[in-house]
């Protein structure tokens, strides 16, 4: 069976929980794509929410996670993608949500809001949590079919 590939990134602030999640990745069976940042040095959420945006929208990659201090950097870049649906969860049910009503298809972690513990919970409930489809479904439709609202 072919390993999924899980695009990761994450700027300065969340430089130290990516190299966790990444390591809890690859215990879990995925492959992962490290996109950066690679050190500790101030630099800019944007240079890594877009090239893991763009793998979600192409199909190149099924999921990914982005990782910055509050999370909502990420999730601006990251949102102006078609298809990407990226969701900042700092808790287990935050992103049980995500994914049953909302399919989310990043995860963004707030790296100064979560433990290393806790972002790790937050990543296992995200990529186990099955999208509930339904009335959801057309919801999440209309979101990309706004000029016709
Ligand atoms: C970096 O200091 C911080 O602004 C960034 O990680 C993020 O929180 C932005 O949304």
């Amino acid at each position: 069976m072919t390993r999924e590939r899980i695009p990761i990134g994450a700027d300065h602030a969340g430089f130290e929980l990516k190299e966790t999640l990444k390591a809890a990745l690859g215990a879990l069976g995925y492959d992962v794509e490290d996109v950066g940042t690679h050190t500790a040095a101030s630099t800019d959420y944007a240079d890594y929410a877009h090239p893991v945006a763009r793998e979600v929208e192409t199909g190149q990659a099924q999921r990914g996670v982005l990782i910055c201090g509050t999370g909502l950097g990420m999730s601006y870049a990251a949102n102006r993608h078609p298809h990407v649906r990226a969701a900042v969860a700092w808790s287990q049910e935050i992103a049980a949500l995500a994914r049953l009503h909302n399919n989310a298809n990043i995860l963004v972690l707030p790296a100064r809001f979560v433990t290393a513990e806790q972002g790790v919970d937050i990543l296992k409930t995200w990529l186990d949590t099955p999208f509930e489809g339904g009335r959801h479904e057309r919801r999440i439709e209309k979101i990309e079919r706004e000029e016709e609202q």
